[in-house]
């Protein structure tokens, strides 16, 4: 009998079939172009086995920076008729193609990672070097646009910003945003993956209804924030952004970029006292706040769990690591939590586990010094994927793999967790 092939190894030929010379898409069919956090994820993925790949991965996403400061959500490359919305929804009228809205800044955390653990030390400083100041001005583009009133905070104003695209967590600000006038559309998604996994059609005539409403706002991005019926501050989205610009000024001391690491620094602090009042006792974990009614969004998602990769207080992190365990389903972490009658183990955001959201959550709580409660992530992850193989989801109960196959950064993380597990 043949023995069977390595995760690693499968990972790695799942990153090069995706691999589109410059950038990698998140699987063939579903997702056809390059997508925002996708790819900063999939370098360290990448890095595992060409690290030239892994930077130039992430200068890709970076030439397609706006003028303004934002990163979109997604390069359009080349033409593919296989994905809705396409392009000419968008219209955003970039030389390539792009959406007009961003997603979960992890660049900065990416790009630390990255630098620290590069074997090629001179090519590193040298491509990170000529990264930083575009992800700062990512950063200062998000402070200055999406926190108008200097909370310390960020909002989204799409649902598919957070990454979390149709999280229960939306649920009734999206009740706000009206439907009425938008154009008639044929999703694409349902035809690559089974409907009872994806978002409702409730739910996708409101995502579409926003880009419209922002396109006939000529994607002026210093308007969309007021404009938006739908402001949501999400703790994950905001702890991915704090710890990037922790990461960011760490290395912009290291590399004499002194005024980047002051800007970043000072977003921190700010941030990170801002995040306490986004902390639910009864949940043991943080909630989303819904900036329109200014109230607190009863919804205990992953979004509350991920602000562990934040500095958090320490007691804090303990609190959501205890509040892991006490979900009790096999595979770790689901999206939503399992005791709530709203929790679905197979559609998308709302119950599914999704391996990037743990990864993060399992460096987290390891740099808390929580190390038995990230193992245990680490531990679930790899279970997770022995047993299969390399979906874009997973049931958290059955295990059962969902939505696309063979998907990119599900790969990128095993090589990460295999790391992490050898470490
Ligand atoms: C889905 C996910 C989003 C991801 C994209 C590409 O829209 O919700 O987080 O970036 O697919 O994989």
């Amino acid at each position: 009998m043949n023995a069977p092939t390595p995760l690693a190894e499968i990972a790695k030929d799942i990153l090069r079939e995706n691999d589109r010379g410059s950038y990698t898409v998140p699987t063939r069919g579903l997702y056809p172009f390059q997508w925002n956090w996708d790819s900063c994820l999939t370098a360290l993925g990448q890095r595992h086995y060409d690290e030239a790949r892994a930077w130039t991965e992430i200068e890709t996403l970076f030439a397609h920076q706006w003028p303004c400061g934002m990163v979109p959500h997604i390069v359009f490359h080349v033409p593919d008729d296989g994905y809705f919305p396409g392009p000419g929804v968008w219209a955003t009228g970039r030389p390539v193609p792009t959406s007009g809205i961003t997603q979960p800044p992890v660049a900065g955390f990416a790009l630390r990672r990255l630098y620290d653990r590069a074997q090629n030390r001179a090519e590193a400083a040298t491509r990170v070097r000529a990264l930083l100041p575009k992800v700062a001005a990512w950063h200062r583009w998000f402070f200055a646009t999406r926190d108008p009133g200097g909370e310390g905070l960020v909002a989204i104003i799409h649902p598919w910003e957070s990454g979390r695209d149709n999280s229960i967590d939306w649920d009734a600000a999206l009740e706000r945003v009206p439907t009425a006038g938008i154009a008639p559309y044929t999703r694409r998604d349902t035809q690559h993956a089974d409907p009872e996994h994806r978002p409702t059609k409730a739910q996708y005539d409101r995502y579409l209804w926003l880009v419209e409403h922002f396109r006939e706002l000529g994607w002026d991005t210093a308007r969309l924030h007021d404009a938006s019926p739908f402001q949501v501050v999400d703790p994950g989205f905001n702890a991915i952004l704090l710890r990037a610009a922790a990461d960011l000024a760490d290395l912009a001391e290291r590399l004499d970029a002194p005024e980047i690491a002051a800007e970043n620094h000072r977003f921190v602090a700010r941030g990170l006292a801002a995040m306490e009042r986004l902390w639910s006792e009864r949940h043991g974990q943080y909630l989303c706040r819904d900036r329109i009614t200014g109230r607190l969004i009863d919804s205990a998602s992953v979004g509350g769990l991920l602000a562990a990769f934040a500095a958090i207080p320490t007691a804090r992190a303990a609190r959501i690591a205890a509040s892991i365990e006490a979900q009790g389903t096999r595979f770790r972490v689901p999206s939503h939590a399992p005791a709530d009658p709203r929790f679905d183990a197979k559609r998308y955001w709302r119950g599914p586990v999704w391996l990037v959201v743990n990864y993060m959550i399992a460096d987290g709580l390891a740099r808390a010094g929580l190390a038995a409660a990230a193992a245990a992530i680490t531990r679930s992850s790899l279970e997770l994927i022995h047993e299969n193989g390399f979906a874009e989801y997973y049931d958290p109960i059955s295990g059962a793999p969902l939505g696309g196959d063979r998907f990119t950064w599900t790969a990128a993380m095993v090589l990460e967790f295999l790391a992490m597990e050898q470490a």
